[in-house]
């Protein structure tokens, strides 16, 4: 990534899609907390517990080029994530135009960037083929919107979802 890439903005992250992300408190839940464990269930359920734990978190790996990042996510659809990203994105572009804005779109199910920040079309490639993010109000985007046709039915599952977010993430310059 160029070195113009200051300051990313996740936009519209839904954690919808995420498979589990967002576990549903219904009964069923509810239900199995209820049901007493067995001695060895017990012991199972803390082994795997320890086991899990002592894994700890994802290894962070910096964005090359990227000092500051603001993700704007959550757990419901249709709350305003893509509308506060854009906002937020513009207002940083017009508060300080000493700083270098991109909006990265990870919205793989339904992205809205691209229109919400008038563009279309598809990134150009740079010689070392990293994808051109597309610019518009002083603000460089990049979004699925642009590499997915937007009548084209698109079928993600799990890998597909987190190759594609690794593409648009750091296969852009
Ligand atoms: N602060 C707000 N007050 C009232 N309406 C809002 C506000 N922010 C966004 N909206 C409206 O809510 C609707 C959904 O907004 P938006 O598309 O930004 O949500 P989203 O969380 O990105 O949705 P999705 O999960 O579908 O991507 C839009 O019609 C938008 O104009
Ligand atoms: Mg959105």
């Amino acid at each position: 990534m160029g070195s113009w890439q200051r300051l990313l903005l996740f936009g519209g992250v839904s954690l919808r899609g995420a498979g589990g992300a967002c576990a549903p408190l219904g009964g069923r839940r509810a239900l199995v907390c209820r049901r007493q464990l067995s001695g060895s269930e017990n012991e199972t359920l803390k082994q795997r517990r320890t086991q899990v734990m002592s894994r700890g978190l994802p290894k962070q790996k910096p964005i090359e080029g990227v000092k500051q990042v603001i993700v704007v996510a959550s757990g419901k659809g249709g709350v305003g994530k893509s509308t506060t990203a854009v906002n937020l994105a513009l207002a940083l572009a017009a508060n300080d135009s000493s700083k270098a804005i991109g909006l990265l779109d990870v919205d793989v199910y339904g992205p809205s960037i691209p229109k919400m920040m008038n563009l279309k079309g598809s990134p150009e490639l740079s010689q070392s083929n990293l994808m051109r993010p597309l610019l518009n109000y002083g603000v460089a985007c990049m979004s699925m919107g642009f590499l997915v046709e937007e009548t084209a039915p698109v079928v993600w599952r799990g890998l597909m979802v987190m190759s594609a977010i690794e593409k648009l993430l750091r296969q852009v310059l």
